[in-house]
């Protein structure tokens, strides 16, 4: 555990600095240009050994507490009557004229209502009727993969999620790519870490989202219940007056359509990346395709695809012998505790045997559990099975590009090049 020695590069070239060679009392580990960089584990390496429980006193985003070790992120997030999710979830506040009221950024019991009538669209029976459609989109993305070159991200991640999110609409295929680009808008948002925004076009693509789902709100109440995300939300006695509220509604959706988007599609290349940097793993998978499930939970430990959640102290705190005050932003950095070697052997290793992986963080704890953490986990699985069958190798063949955000740990670009099985 010796001192930083890389320090990557950010967005347009500029050095990130060793986070050993700056003062331990102002280190600001939420820079959106430190994780482009994939130059945030040594900061939060430092974080963890030296100051665990660190009060960062000015960022872009105010002041705001990192809470970077498994057991304390546990205590944080199983406590929601101290750390609460009302309005804010990410590092950054929510403009405050475009406020969007969303079921993940709500205490109970306004957020166990909305979260019950949302979630049979993915539970388990639910699911068994939904593998078999999630296989035929597999199958036919994969089966129609380009000769050369070409960007996983796009090809495939983007378009499975973009497919999944369809169904869970239940709504036409040909608008999936909508969905992915609301997704984006969504979590292109300062308050996610991402600088120099245009807020103002940023809400105009928002409300288009609303007019077209505002239609569907309609013609699904006037139907009778059906297992899509509109239909349940329109139906359910204690959502189905939301659209008075259209921001309600819309926070909702967008709470839909990011959670299960860029997660999964950043794990789905994520897969990709680490399979290449790890040729034994691959190996070991190609040997025994029961190891895809875990396979599956080690590269969403090791990605940890939303980096971080926020929460806000309700109350002064004593956590651990630091006075937290009422009010101040507490930052569970999952992307650090995922890597805590007082809880994991060997965190920066990807391994897909490693016994404990499916207790990652990358799902949170407590009441605000991901809600589809098994869809997701389901949609990798398939992939992979898929992969097994026609490929010997998913070549990486560029270095990959990684999104600048501290919330959305992601890539933009995975370039490949597949090998198909002789
Ligand atoms: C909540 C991660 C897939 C829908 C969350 C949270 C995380 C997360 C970290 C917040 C947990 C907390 O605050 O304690 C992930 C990851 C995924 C994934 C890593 C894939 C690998 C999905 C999918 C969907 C989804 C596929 C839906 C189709 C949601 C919803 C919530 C949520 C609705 C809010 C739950 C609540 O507030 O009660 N997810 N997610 N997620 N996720 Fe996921």
């Amino acid at each position: 555990m010796g001192q930083a020695t890389t320090s990557g590069t950010a967005l347009g070239g500029a050095a990130i600095p060793d986070p050993y060679s700056l003062p331990l009392e102002t280190l600001d580990v939420s820079k959106a240009g430190i994780f482009a960089a994939n130059a945030h584990g040594e900061y939060f390496r430092r974080l963890r050994q030296e100051a665990p429980i660190h009060y960062c006193p000015d960022s872009m985003h105010g002041a705001y507490w990192s809470i970077t070790t498994y057991d304390d992120i546990m205590a944080v997030d199983t406590n929601h009557a101290d750390f609460s999710s009302q309005d804010n979830i990410v590092i950054g506040d929510a403009p405050e004229d475009f406020v969007t009221p969303m079921f993940i950024a709500q205490d109970p019991p306004v957020h166990d209502d909305q979260r019950k009538a949302a979630q049979p669209a993915v539970q388990r029976p639910q699911l068994a009727i939904l593998e078999p459609q999630i296989r035929a989109h597999v199958c036919d993305i994969l089966d129609n993969l380009p000769d050369g070159e070409f960007n996983w991200v796009d090809t495939v991640s983007r378009e499975l999620t973009a497919r999944m999110l369809a169904t869970l609409f239940d709504i036409p295929q040909e608008d999936r790519l909508k969905l992915t680009h609301w997704s984006d808008v969504t979590t292109t948002a300062e308050g996610a870490g991402v600088e120099n925004v245009d807020e103002e076009a940023r809400k105009a693509e928002l409300m288009e989202c609303l007019q077209y789902f505002g239609a569907l709100w309609a013609e699904r109440s006037a139907k009778p219940p059906q297992m899509d995300f509109v239909s349940l939300l329109a139906h359910n006695p204690h959502t189905k007056d939301m659209m008075k509220d259209p921001l309600e509604f819309l926070g909702n959706l967008m709470l839909l359509i990011v959670g299960g988007n860029d997660t999964t599609r950043n794990s789905i290349s994520s897969g990709v990346v680490q399979m290449d940097c790890n040729p034994g793993e691959w190996a070991k998978l190609k040997a025994d395709p029961s190891l895809i499930p875990n396979m599956v939970a080690e590269t969403i430990r090791f990605q940890t695809p939303l980096g971080h959640m926020r929460r806000t102290a309700t109350r002064d705190v004593d956590f651990k012998g630091h006075n937290i005050r009422k009010g101040d932003r507490v930052v569970m950095w999952y992307v650090s505790g995922n890597r805590d070697d007082a809880f994991w052997g060997d965190p920066d290793a990807y391994r897909i045997d490693r016994p404990e992986a499916r207790r990652h963080m990358s799902f949170g704890f407590g009441i605000h559990r991901c809600m589809g953490n098994r869809i997701g986990e389901m949609q990798l699985r398939i992939l992979w099975e898929e992969v097994l069958k026609r490929f010997d190798r998913v070549e990486v063949t560029r270095d990959p590009k990684r999104v600048a955000s501290n919330f959305v740990m992601g890539y933009d670009e995975v370039m490949t090049r597949v090998h198909a099985k002789s």
